[in-house]
């Protein structure tokens, strides 16, 4: 397989981007995988602040990472992401190097709660604000549920129009699949 499938390569930019001992956030926790993923990434030195709006995204995820003895340098936080700066310590303040969201709903859950156009584009604002020079912000765009084409509107045209002096946002995915295939948008933080 030459091109990287979805989350393959939503994986291969955080890799490409973050190092033991960083700061990063994973917006929307679920059922954990990203996290850890990150907590695995940064190592104990480093902090992942997981967000999730769901008691059960957040017990699922607090399981996951116990399993794997990264329980330690993760913040598991039950709370919009939009609300993300209300979270961070003060040294990681402007000291983000990158963000994962995975927008949609829980997979195996309540289908009915889903990331929403508001709240997504507000989160992504406050963490480009904190994010470190050539930190990242990752989403990988679900849009098939109902409210998802929306949500993937209004995402495109916010990332669109950010400032090209200060941002390079790269849109990647499957353009000839069925249905409506998940996405990526990844923005780098320039200056
Ligand atoms: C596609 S799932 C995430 C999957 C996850 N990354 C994983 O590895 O399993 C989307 C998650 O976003 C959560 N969510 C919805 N609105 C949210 C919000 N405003 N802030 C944080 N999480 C939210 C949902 O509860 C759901 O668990």
């Amino acid at each position: 397989m030459t091109i990287e499938r979805i989350l393959d390569y939503a994986h291969s930019l955080i890799k490409k981007t973050i190092e033991p001992g960083d700061a990063v956030i994973d917006g929307t926790c679920g059922n954990g995988h990203d996290t850890a993923f990150l907590a695995e990434l940064v190592g104990e030195e480093g902090h992942v602040y997981a967000f999730d709006v769901q008691e059960k995204a957040i017990s699922n995820t607090k399981e996951r990472l116990a399993e794997h003895g990264l329980a330690n340098h993760t913040s598991l936080i039950h709370d919009s992401h939009a609300n993300v700066q209300n979270y961070l310590k003060d040294k990681h303040q402007h000291n983000i190097s990158a963000a994962i969201y995975n927008l949609g709903y829980l997979p195996g859950s309540d289908k009915s709660v889903v990331t929403k156009p508001e709240g997504t584009i507000q989160s992504v604002e406050n963490v480009l604000e904190t994010l470190k020079k050539g930190g990242l912000v990752v989403l990988v765009v679900y849009h098939g549920h109902p409210g998802g084409a929306e949500e993937k509107e209004a995402i495109l045209d916010y990332v669109s129009g950010l400032d090209s002096k200060h941002y390079q946002v790269l849109h990647y995915g499957f353009i000839n699949k069925k249905r409506t295939p998940p996405f990526i948008l990844a923005i780098e933080k320039l200056s």
